[in-house]
């Protein structure tokens, strides 16, 4: 009997978001090496090097069909929240698996082992440069390993549909070509040291609303064209290791039991023999999922593998085949990563190294996108002497996005203090306005009694707070997400009184905010403040939390303030107890401090413009405004327009106005006429604010490109009319167009266009050639075009190559990127740009073939400096169409 996802119990394993989730599955603290929580005792091994014997299939095929029924069903799921069972009698180790696309975080969700915070996907995006992901790659293989894991859940290659997706900032760009060859290189630099890629998410997972249950309707031609082509290049060019499907639902039917995408396309057409894991809590079947080719599930749960496989075998529900086929892609796997090394895992490490720093620090500028130069206001001059650094993100750590891609960093630099570092300038600054989401954290005003800053958490167990705690744990941070680090079994009931003390450092009516997973209760100097017991309001974040609820407290500066949260981990609502079929899942709660403003922000913003020679003002978002587990609602900054008012006023006052703006996707930018230089600056990871310095002085030129349009009004972006879609369907209703395909068909100007970025210098483009005027099945066409540095400082410029079909049987986009090259040239310096086609650069999927077709005629080949700013043409012509599936 098939088991279609509606007709079952939902798995109880988590959605982090908290939004849709239906249940949760256990957590195992495992090791918290090096990080912010105080240590557990723990077990744990060795990490072996990589061995990829060249019958390593074979082998993985011959020892699955020598387990036993048991053996290979405990396989199918994971051991914990991270690692894969092992079989040490069978000689089997236990991978472990790490996120994430900008970094590897270790084994611990929240503050866990410190860790090398590259630039978000987007940031490295905007680099356009494939040579510095491979680096990417290779280093974060080392930062892997130094976490004890053989497995990086990265890259994220779901395409910008829209510009409010919550993910967005963590995966690389709206076109599938650009997006393909950069994981492509990512893949090969991690994957030639030894760690496993996990490509994700397959497929359709665009955005983050009702993530687990949306279903996504995509047209076959979207989903091959754009969707599926990123994983098509990467599978193509660099043969990832893993490949993790999406929690959503593809035309009808959930991701990991997906027939036409994992069986027909990704290893029938592809061929691909890898390993194929779920998304963590993303099985919806006992039987489907394991024939369809899902053949690990993440992270342990009871549900759906297990003895309930086992007994699908013994009932005839499920074959043996499709069994053995899944253990030998996991053992294909194990082999890859581990071969046969069984010593025990060594614990987390850190490993902050100069040449990692390094290179983030140069990927910050090759991403750091120059918008607009008007005047050549930037780089700032040494005259310049008064510098106003203005903004709500100008004294802040903006280094990533929210969700799985977050890390505890080696260490973050502020621009503020970065732009201090420079020599010779007088720099203020003045915050402008507010723009936080929740209340700030309160961790830098907690200590716990023994003095120590941070908090105590007492664990008792039962769900009771009774006898003495079992476990005292320390954390420095009040944001207390527990899944993955209670020091308890993983199964526990418990209990838990977090303990801290707030020391003020003024005097005012302040506020306190909290919100709690469970039951939770807020006594401030043993009076109970808040009581979310029995709480029936979800918030939008906090992985399962309730809202956030405030209060006011009087407090004297200097005079500490006791805080105790008395929690357990009882599912709330309580209502949701049925639908998960338990009684108890996760814990946790937030607690956030904000003393009360007596200023005057904006007037302070003003009145540093005034005074200086030059104003930097740093806006935009940050984790809590993006992140994974949720969308964005507005395109606009937030808040309620404090960030706008602020660019505007400080404008007025001084005309030499830089706008510096952090977010991982487009913001609406109402000033952005007015606005002499604008900077789009990402999340740039730990090097963020250096980086932004280096830029700002003309250390170095900056030469990213953007990956993504910024349209002018949200209500310009192809998805308007589809976003985020209704009962539980989203209908990618603009078909083949988005992004650039969408604003050239529409002939809808964008804010700044895709593919647009500027330098500090000029370049100018000469005459293109073309190796051939033909292109074959198997043949390629070469464009060289000459590419002068005509200014007065060193650049780089990506030269991009757009594909025009001039007369098709079915409809296509204007143009499409189907190569690019990035040249790096002194002053008066010539070098050739060279772009490569081939039969992949000019076909389409044509739904009749059932197959890509390269269709007779003539192709033009738009060179540009953007996707509207097309310097130089060619053409080449298919002589015959012909056909292909892979
Ligand atoms: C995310 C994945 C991530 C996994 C493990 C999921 O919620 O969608 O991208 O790798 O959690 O943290």
């Amino acid at each position: 009997m098939a088991e279609t996802p509606d007709s079952r119990v939902r798995d109880p394993v988590f959605d982090k978001n908290g939004e849709d989730s239906d249940g949760s599955s256990s957590a195992n603290s495992n090791n918290t090496p090096n990080s912010e929580i105080s240590q557990s005792d723990s077990p744990i091994s060795k990490n072996a090097g990589s061995r990829f014997p060249v019958d390593a299939r074979a082998k993985s095929r011959r020892l699955a069909a020598t387990l036993t029924l048991e053996e290979q069903v405990s396989l199918l799921v994971a051991a914990d929240f991270w690692r894969s069972k092992a079989i040490p009698e069978k000689g089997i180790p236990a991978f472990k698996t790490s996120d994430g696309p900008n970094g590897a975080r270790g084994a611990i969700f929240k503050a866990g082992t410190k860790a090398a915070l590259f630039p978000c996907g987007i940031s490295l995006a905007a680099t356009w440069n494939t040579k510095l992901l491979h680096d990417v790659g290779q280093h974060l293989a080392d930062e892997t390993r130094a976490r004890s894991a053989d497995v990086l859940l990265a890259p994220t290659v779901c395409l910008h549909r829209g510009p409010l997706g919550g993910r967005n900032f963590e995966s690389f760009s709206e076109d599938p070509y650009l997006t393909g060859k950069l994981a492509a290189s990512y893949i090969k630099g991690l994957q030639g040291k030894g760690i496993a890629a996990t490509i994700k998410h397959f497929v359709g997972n665009e955005q983050e609303t009702h993530r687990m249950k949306i279903d996504s309707i995509i047209g076959e031609r979207p989903l091959r064209e754009l969707y599926l082509k990123p994983f098509e290049i990467a599978i193509r060019d660099s043969n990832p290791w893993a490949v993790m499907t999406s929690y959503n639902l593809i035309n009808g039917v959930h991701a990991d039991m997906h027939n036409q995408t994992l069986q027909k396309i990704l290893r029938g057409e592809w061929g691909y023999d890898g390993l194929v894991m779920s998304d963590w809590g993303g099985v919806n079947s006992i039987v489907e999922s394991i024939v369809e080719g899902c053949d690990i599930e993440m992270p342990t749960s009871p549900n759906w593998r297990g003895e309930k496989a086992r007994q699908a075998v013994l009932d005839g529900r499920l074959s043996k085949e499709a069994v053995e086929k899944a253990v030998a892609n996991i053992l294909y796997l194990v082999e890859r990563t581990k071969g046969s090394d069984m010593s025990a895992e060594l614990p987390e490490r850190e490993d902050d190294r100069p040449e990692t720093r390094k290179l983030i620090r140069d990927l910050g500028a090759e991403g750091l996108t120059l918008l607009k130069n008007e005047g050549n206001v930037l780089p700032i001059k040494p005259a310049q002497k008064k510098i106003a650094v203005i903004g709500p993100n100008a004294n802040r750590a903006i280094a990533g996005g929210g969700g799985s891609a977050s890390l505890n960093p080696y260490y973050n630099t502020l621009p503020l203090d970065s732009i201090k570092a420079v020599p010779g300038r007088e720099v203020t600054y003045s915050v402008g306005c507010h723009t936080y989401k929740w209340l700030p954290l309160a961790a830098e005003y907690c200590t716990t009694a023994s003095g120590e800053a941070g908090v105590s958490l007492e664990f008792y167990i039962g769900d009771k707070f009774e006898g003495s705690p079992k476990v005292i744990q320390h954390r420095t941070n009040t944001d207390l997400f527990l899944w993955d680090s209670v020091p308890l079994e993983a199964t526990s009931v418990w209990s838990c009184h977090c303990k801290t003390q707030i020391t003020p450092r003024t005097s005012g009516r302040h506020t306190i905010s909290f919100s709690s997973v469970g039951p939770g209760r807020l006594y401030v100097n043993g009076k109970l403040m808040m009581d979310l017991w029995d709480w029936t309001e979800q918030g939008e974040a906090m992985f399962d939390g309730s809202k956030d609820f405030l209060f006011d407290v009087d407090m004297k500066a200097g005079v500490p303030v006791e805080l105790v949260a008395k929690i357990n981990n009882e599912v709330r609502p309580a209502s949701r107890q049925k639908t998960v079929n338990l009684t108890h899942q996760n814990g946790g709660c937030r607690i956030g401090y904000k003393e009360e403003d007596k200023q005057d922000y904006l007037q302070e913003a003003v009145d540093a413009a005034k005074a200086a020679d030059v104003a930097v003002v740093i806006v935009g978002l940050d984790e809590e405004w993006e992140s994974e587990g949720y969308d964005r609602q507005t395109m606009d900054l937030p808040k309620d327009g404090s960030q706008d008012r602020l660019v505007e006023a400080v404008l007025s006052a001084n005309p030499k106005t830089i706008v510096v703006n952090q977010s991982g996707s487009p913001v609406t930018m109402p000033w952005a006429d007015r606005v002499p230089a604008i900077i789009q600056g990402w999340y740039q990871g730990q090097e963020a604010g250096n980086a932004l310095a280096d830029v700002l002085f003309g250390i170095k030129n900056p030469s990213g490109k953007l990956p993504t349009t910024f349209p002018k009004r949200l209500q310009d972006n192809p998805t308007y009319h589809n976003w985020p879609g209704e009962n539980m369907k989203v209908v990618y209703g603009e078909g083949l167009y988005i992004g650039y395909r969408h604003y050239e068909r529409m002939a809808i100007a964008p804010l700044f266009a895709f593919g647009h970025g500027l330098s500090y210098t000029t370049f100018t483009y000469g005459k293109p050639s073309i190796s051939s005027t033909v292109l074959s099945s198997s043949g390629k066409v070469t464009v060289t075009i000459p590419v002068m540095n005509s200014g007065s400082v060193i650049g780089a410029e990506t030269v991009q190559a757009y594909i025009h079909d001039e007369k098709s049987r079915l409809p296509r986009p204007e143009k499409e990127l189907q190569a690019f090259d990035k040249v790096r040239l002194v002053p008066g310096e010539t070098k050739d740009a060279v772009l490569v086609l081939d039969k992949f650069s000019v076909g389409y999927y044509d739904t009749d073939l059932k197959a890509w077709i390269a269709e007779v005629g003539v192709f033009e080949v738009l060179v540009g400096a953007s996707s509207a700013d097309i310097r130089a043409k060619t053409s080449f012509e298919v002589k015959e169409s012909f056909t292909w599936i892979f």
